[in-house]
């Protein structure tokens, strides 16, 4: 039975992923290199926990307990070793998770199975650096975690079939609507969200419409929450455009090729909601959605 997670990586995503474990029972380790990292997620935590608490979908008490479930840990060895799971949700680095891999490879229980949240890099190859490819899958949760329901499970060229029925099984559990893919460039989620996302980059890049038509336009159009360029802000420019190359390289096709405006947009620094600046600006504390300068 998976009851202790190990969670690798404090950020945006590791702190949602934590969050949801912890809210499910789970007891969970969320671990980061750096100390102030994990303070911070913790305190992310329990802004999100205090929003629940705000609209009646958890009690007072279950924030408490949430909270208790989590510890966190600075050395990845110590965070791993009781593990029946480990999700790592680090940078997304392909020599960085392959390090990371080594790691709780070596360190964590022999039937723990190791799960990724790449958005985009090879499960297989995370998979090969590992003595126990059969026990490595992608379960790439989206963000912000506690909202969205899609967990989407990647089954790496190893990957036991036992092994992914379990995640299949524990993503319910969760509350999350998990969904099976096989390891190919950008899985499904990417292979398709991408593509649209540079089309909205390109429709702006030809001047065929300004940046608030075009996410009007697929915002009212299509009754998406948020139109593509806001989105593409909201998960990174830097990480739109690496997810681009992947797709783009793996697939051999050159209608993945990123729009040239990305990869200005990304050279100058400017990388959506956590650089203060993407196709919008981002000003503390303004909910307003403001349009760059660059797109007056
Ligand atoms: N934790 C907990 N609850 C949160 C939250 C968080 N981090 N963020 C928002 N919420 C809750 C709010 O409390 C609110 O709850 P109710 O519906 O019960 O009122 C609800 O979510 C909506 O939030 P807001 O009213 O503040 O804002 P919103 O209506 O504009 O919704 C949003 C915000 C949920 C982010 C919505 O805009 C949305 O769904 N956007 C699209 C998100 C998306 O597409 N995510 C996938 C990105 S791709 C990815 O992650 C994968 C990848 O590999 C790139």
């Amino acid at each position: 039975m998976i009851k202790n997670v190990s969670v690798i990586g404090a950020g945006t995503m590791g702190n949602g992923i934590a969050h949801v474990f912890a809210q499910a029972g789970h007891s969970v380790v969320l671990i980061d290199v750096a100390a102030a990292q994990l303070e911070t997620a913790l305190k992310t935590i329990e802004k999100n926990l205090d929003r629940q608490l705000a609209k009646g979908t958890i009690t007072g008490p279950q924030k408490e307990e949430t909270l208790r479930n989590i510890t966190m840990e600075t050395d990845i060895k110590k965070g791993v070793a009781a593990a029946h799971l480990v999700v790592e949700a680090a940078t997304e680095q392909e020599l960085l998770k392959l390090e990371i891999f080594k790691q709780i490879d070596a360190a964590a229980p022999p039937d723990c199975i190791l799960a990724t949240n790449t958005s985009s890099i090879s499960v297989t190859k995370i998979a090969s650096v590992t003595g126990r490819p059969e026990q490595v899958i992608g379960m790439h949760f989206m963000n912000p975690v506690p909202v969205m329901k899609l967990v989407e499970v990647i089954n790496g060229y190893a990957t036991r079939a036992d092994v992914s029925a379990a995640i299949i099984g524990l993503s319910e559990k969760l509350g999350k609507i998990p969904a099976l893919a096989n390891d190919y460039p950008g899985f499904v989620a990417n292979r398709i969200l991408m593509p649209m996302i540079n089309e909205a980059i390109y429709s702006l890049y030809e001047g065929v419409a300004g940046v608030e038509a075009i996410d009007t336009i697929m915002k009212s159009g299509m009754a998406h929450p948020m139109g593509p360029l806001q989105l593409a802000d909201f998960i990174g420019l830097d990480v739109c455009l690496s997810i681009l190359n992947v797709l783009h390289q793996g697939l051999g096709n050159p209608k993945y090729a990123p729009c040239p405006l990305l990869a200005n947009m990304v050279a100058s620094g400017r990388k959506g909601v956590k650089s203060g600046e993407g196709f919008y600006i981002y000003t503390q504390g303004s909910g307003d959605l403001v349009v760059s300068e660059k797109f007056r």
